[in-house]
C-alpha cells in the first residue's frame, strides 16, 4: 500500500483547520508549512543510522547520525513550493529539484513545461511534495522523470489524497510510498478533490 494516512493528532487538527473556506492566505501558508514538516518527520522515520564517536564535554561519546543519506526535495510547481520549506526545516542539507507540470483543465492530463534536477539522482532519496493527489497524473509523471534518471528511493508527501489518485499511483508505481494528511471522498467532474481544499496553489499564492 503506497499511501500512508498519517493519523497523528496534530496532523488531523491542522488539516481540519486548512479546510476552512474563509481561511487567509497567511494562515493557509503557515498550516501547509507545518503539515509538510510533520509529514516529513514521518517519511524520514526509516532513515538508517550509524554510530560515530565525538568529543563531548565529559569525554568521548558514541552518538547516532544519519548514515550518509543524500536527499533531494522535489516540489511540483507551483503548489509544491508551499511545502518545500517545511521539509527543509528537517532536512536542511537537502538539494532541490524542480518539476513544472500544469494540469490541462480539459483533459486533466499533466503538461510538462519545466524540469531542473540535481545530480547523482541514483544515490539520492527523492521527496516529492505536492499538496493535492487528485488524479495523480502530475505525481506519476514526476516519478517517471526521476526513475528515468536513475532515482530508486522515491517518496512523496501530499496534504490530501483522493481514492482515485491513490489507485492510479498504486498501479503505476507500487514501490513509491506517499504520506498524506487526509484521504478524502472522491474527485468531482472537473478533477477537484471533495471535500478537499479547493485550489491549493491559489490559496498558497493568494491568486484567484
Ligand atoms: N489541485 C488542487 O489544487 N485542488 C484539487 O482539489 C485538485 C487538484
Amino acid at each position: 500500500m503506497p499511501v500512508i494516512a498519517v493519523a497523528h493528532p496534530l496532523v488531523r487538527h491542522k488539516i481540519g483547520l486548512l479546510r476552512e473556506d474563509q481561511i487567509s492566505t497567511k494562515k493557509f501558508r503557515e498550516l501547509t508549512h507545518e503539515l509538510a514538516r510533520l509529514l516529513a518527520y514521518e517519511a524520514t522515520a526509516d532513515f538508517p543510522l550509524e554510530k560515530t564517536t565525538i568529543q563531548c564535554w565529559s569525554g568521548p561519546v558514541e552518538i547516532d547520525q544519519i548514515a550518509g543519506r543524500k536527499v533531494t526535495i522535489v516540489p511540483i510547481l507551483r503548489a509544491g513550493l508551499g511545502m518545500l520549506d517545511g521539509v527543509l526545516d528537517l532536512v536542511p542539507n537537502a538539494k532541490i529539484s524542480v518539476v513544472g507540470l500544469a494540469r490541462d483543465h480539459e483533459t486533466l492530463q499533466p503538461v510538462h513545461y519545466f524540469e531542473k534536477f540535481v545530480g547523482h539522482l541514483s544515490e539520492r532519496t527523492a521527496i516529492i511534495v505536492d499538496p493535492m493527489l487528485a488524479t495523480a497524473g502530475s505525481m506519476i509523471a514526476t516519478i517517471d522523470l526521476l526513475k528515468a534518471r536513475g532515482c530508486r528511493d522515491i517518496r512523496a508527501l501530499v496534504l490530501v489524497a483522493a481514492p482515485e489518485g491513490i489507485a492510479a499511483l498504486d498501479a503505476a508505481h507500487p514501490d513509491v510510498r506517499c504520506w498524506t494528511a487526509a484521504v478524502d471522498s472522491h474527485l468531482n467532474e472537473i478533477g477537484y478533490i471533495i471535500p478537499g481544499l479547493g485550489d491549493a496553489g491559489d490559496k498558497i499564492f493568494g491568486t484567484k
